[in-house]
């Protein structure tokens, strides 16, 4: 390896981090921000020790079949790692590490910021005022009514780290809390959160008010909510969702909102980043971010923070805190 271990970082980051990277390594960064091309991926993962990759970069078979000898670590920016081909780089010896734990509370809160934004029609009332269309006449005692969430059953699917501090939230927002896993979660957890747990995904989806997904996206969550789950849901259920886009079938969603079948959702996320399903922009009841929940200026310190723990506890040989196996997905 050489001397000073090339690690390459594909976006920008926080000076701060980026400062502490150019300390400690031979570190190319982004400093302009251009997502990198297939053809800089493809240069980049022949010429990194140490690749940095995020969520915008699709390190799929392709790109790292092109690896070069000396690619051993990619220390992805981020908790998802859906855009990296886990098996590929496990047959090629690469490691996979990611930053879990200090985007959760974050999350979470992004979260809980759209399940009470939607039914209470936040950024419908905010975005009139600032429009200046349509005049607001004042006060009236049907004007802008929404739904209230104290007592209305919340289903989180994904009772990971995300969705337990969801869960926690929305119960002191009043909200029973019911749940689907794939495992069930400790007794200890389940009294905590006082938290129902559902085997059947199904058969939830059909009893709830609120739907928050929380999982990874992997091959087997990939339209987990399809079609067919989606048309489980009562008209008057809402779905929120900070996790991955590919987790819902985006298009029937859009249909089914557009036609009253559900009441409404509030995305973080979307099938096809960062194209936006216009169906979703025309719609009222959708309150759309564009990929928020973990962004804040603390949050992405300690993501870097986690990455450079990550690639100099891996380069000093020993095993990083943060490894990603492919079973774990
Ligand atoms: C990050 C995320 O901003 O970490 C994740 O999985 O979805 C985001 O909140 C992004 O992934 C950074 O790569």
């Amino acid at each position: 390896m050489a001397e000073r271990p090339i690690v390459i970082v594909t976006r920008k980051l926080p000076d701060v981090v980026e400062t502490r990277l150019r300390e400690l390594f031979d570190a190319r960064l982004n400093l302009d921000d251009t997502p990198f091309s297939r053809e800089e991926l493809i240069e980049a993962v022949k010429t990194a020790n140490v690749l940095v990759p995020t969520v915008t970069d699709r390190i799929d078979r392709g790109v790292l079949s092109q690896a070069g000898p000396n690619l051993k670590l990619i220390a992805q920016f981020g908790t998802g790692v859906d855009n990296i081909d886990l098996e590929t780089a496990r047959n090629r010896s690469i490691i996979v590490t990611n930053t879990p734990g200090v985007l959760t509370e974050d999350t979470a809160d992004m979260t809980m910021a759209l399940i009470i934004a939607v039914p209470r029609r936040l950024t419908e009332g905010a975005t009139l005022l600032k429009s200046g269309a349509n005049g607001w006449q004042g006060w009236s005692p049907t004007w802008m009514l929404g739904h209230r969430i104290w007592g209305k059953r919340l289903g989180i699917i994904g009772m990971g780290r995300i969705g337990q501090a969801v869960a926690r939230r929305a119960r002191a927002f009043g909200l029973q809390i019911h749940y689907h896993n794939r495992r069930r979660v400790s007794r200890r957890i389940e009294e905590e959160l006082d938290a129902t747990y559902w085997e059947s995904l199904d058969q939830m989806l059909a009893r709830m008010d609120i739907v928050s997904i929380n999982c990874p996206h992997t091959p087997a969550t990939y339209h987990l909510l399809s079609a067919r789950r989606l048309k489980l849901l009562q008209p008057h259920a809402y779905i929120v969702n900070t996790s991955r886009g590919e987790v819902i079938d985006e298009n029937a969603l859009a249909r089914m909102i557009e036609r009253g079948e559900i009441a409404g959702a509030g995305l973080d996320v979307f099938e096809h980043e960062p194209a936006v399903n216009p169906k979703l922009l025309r719609l009222d009841s959708v309150v759309l971010l564009p990929h928020m929940g973990s962004a804040t200026l603390e949050g992405r310190l300690d993501m870097g923070e986690k990455v450079i723990i990550n690639i100099k506890t891996f380069l000093d040989g020993h095993a990083p805190p943060d490894r990603v196996h492919p079973a774990m997905f």
